[in-house]
């Protein structure tokens, strides 16, 4: 190891290419879908400088279109100056006081808003620095919750397949497709059961049909396990990265019922769908429904600090009051005053803007763009609500084939045209489109004029693949 230098002597500090060397060398790139030699390969590592709006801009200057906002993160845009002082003010009064037993203004404010904008009784919120804590402190609550009611018995989750719930132990151990090869076994108690997808559906069958079939699964699955065992049903009301699959409102309120019926939590993980994302301020609006729990994150403070949380219904708290009641769970930054007046001010310029409405309206322009590019023939489907959209690829839209995820050449080869044409987003089986809240109609018209163009160039260079 060299003897430390001040950054700001560094070379890396002034020169880009050192700078995307420094991170090649010593940075632990999180790559999930991507191979280490697509990343240093020169084009693959992106290093940004700054950004605005929808804009992105790396250390080349060069700017692309932000299509996935982050990670499913920024509602309101990047390099809002008025958040970066929000926080700057709080970091000098006061950066951190301990989670356990204080609290500050800003977390005090956060929780107060919260429990204003969440659907129903669900009016008291447990801080955490992402989704995926939020997700496995959703489930501690669950197991204290029905052990402190009397079922002691009651630790099972059922989730759905397909369904990514986090990358920490817990929370993979409720996303089928974790990889049980390197990471398991997985927490014990966990099943999973179809869920709705009206492009392939698992049961055959077409529609509400599909979606309602579904719902009777889950009562099915409970009933199989036992219902004196099962704590909690956990769901994303619109699927994220599964693929963007909008039920028909009947089948959560048929799952409210069931969860009731059996006494079981109905968990929804509202960090995708949470803030604006699909139209409605939370996924379960969409529906109608009020979930005993609802976890959140990512666009809770867009990406300007890291911060997550579990909102649970009053009657669930209610048990947590009593003499030696406390749930048995403590985290560091589980409501860090730097990352709530972040959100704060997020949720406040969130609100000003009418950015919910937005996300409604330039959602459903999204959508009739979208519908143009059907004239792929790699194109199966597209669909969403919001700003929250998919657009699956396939090989032959007779069989439905896909190509195979982000690994296959086709889709590599999709993904790195786009880039060049300056579009960020995710391209695996279904190519994932969700903007920042901000997005413009003239840029939602680049993106899907990028893709468009983009397919056109996979196509002629797979054309003897396509079906
Ligand atoms: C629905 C859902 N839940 C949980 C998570 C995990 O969140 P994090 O990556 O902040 O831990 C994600 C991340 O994408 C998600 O999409």
């Amino acid at each position: 190891m060299s003897t430390l230098r001040s950054p700001l002597s560094t070379s890396s500090s002034r020169d880009p290419s050192a700078i995307e060397k420094q991170a090649l060398d010593h940075l632990w790139i999180q790559s999930q879908g991507v191979d280490w030699d697509e990343l240093a390969d020169g084009e693959g590592l992106k290093v940004f400088a700054r950004g605005h709006g929808t804009t992105l801009v790396d250390l080349h200057g060069r700017e692309y279109l932000d299509g996935l906002a982050g990670l499913f993160v920024v509602a309101v845009g990047h390099g809002r100056a008025e958040i970066a002082a929000a926080m700057a003010d709080q970091a000098r009064d006061v950066a951190y006081v301990a989670a356990s037993r204080f609290s500050t203004p800003a977390v005090a404010q956060l929780a107060e808003t919260l429990a204003e904008l969440a659907p129903g009784d669900l009016d008291r919120t447990h801080f955490c620095s992402g989704g995926s804590e939020a997700v496995e402190t959703a489930v501690k609550i669950a197991r204290q919750a029905q052990t402190m009611r009397g079922f002691p018995k009651r630790y099972k989750v059922i989730a759905r397949r397909g369904s990514y719930h986090g990358s920490t132990h817990g929370a993979m151990g409720l996303t089928s497709t974790s990889s049980e090869a390197y990471f398991g076994p997985f927490m014990s108690g966990t099943s999973f059961v179809p869920s709705p997808n009206r492009y392939r559906n698992d049961l055959e069958l077409d529609g509400d049909a599909g979606d309602i079939m579904c719902a009777k699964l889950i009562e099915q699955e409970i009933l199989t396990q036992g219902p004196e065992t099962v704590a909690a049903v956990i769901g994303e009301p619109i699927s994220g990265s599964n693929g963007v699959h909008v039920p028909s409102p009947v089948y959560w309120q048929m799952i409210r019922e069931i969860c009731d019926r059996h006494g079981v939590f109905l968990i929804f993980d509202e960090v995708v769908t949470g803030f604006g994302r699909t139209g409605t301020l939370f996924g379960a609006e969409q529906f109608g429904v009020v979930p005993d729990m609802m976890t959140i994150a990512k666009g809770l403070s867009s990406g300007y600090a890291p911060i997550g949380g579990v909102i649970v219904r009053s009657t669930v708290f209610e048990d947590f009051k009593r003499p030696g009641g406390s749930l048995s769970h403590l985290l560091t930054f589980g409501g860090h005053p730097v990352a709530a007046a972040a959100a704060n001010k997020n949720l406040e310029i969130l609100l000003e803007e009418e950015l919910t409405a937005e996300s409604a309206a330039k959602g459903e322009y999204l959508l009739s763009l979208l519908d143009g590019l059907r004239a792929h023939p790699t194109v199966g489907d597209v669909r969403g609500l919001g700003l929250l959209c998919g657009v699956e690829l396939v090989k032959d839209r007779a069989t439905k084939a896909s190509w195979g995820g982000p690994r296959s050449p086709f889709v590599k080869a999709l993904q790195r045209a786009m880039e060049r044409r300056g579009l960020l987003t995710r391209a695996w089986d279904v190519l994932f489109l969700s903007p920042p809240l901000v997005v413009t109609r003239d840029e939602l018209e680049r993106t899907v004029t990028i893709i468009d163009e983009s397919l056109s160039d996979a196509e002629r260079e797979f054309a003897s693949d396509i079906g």
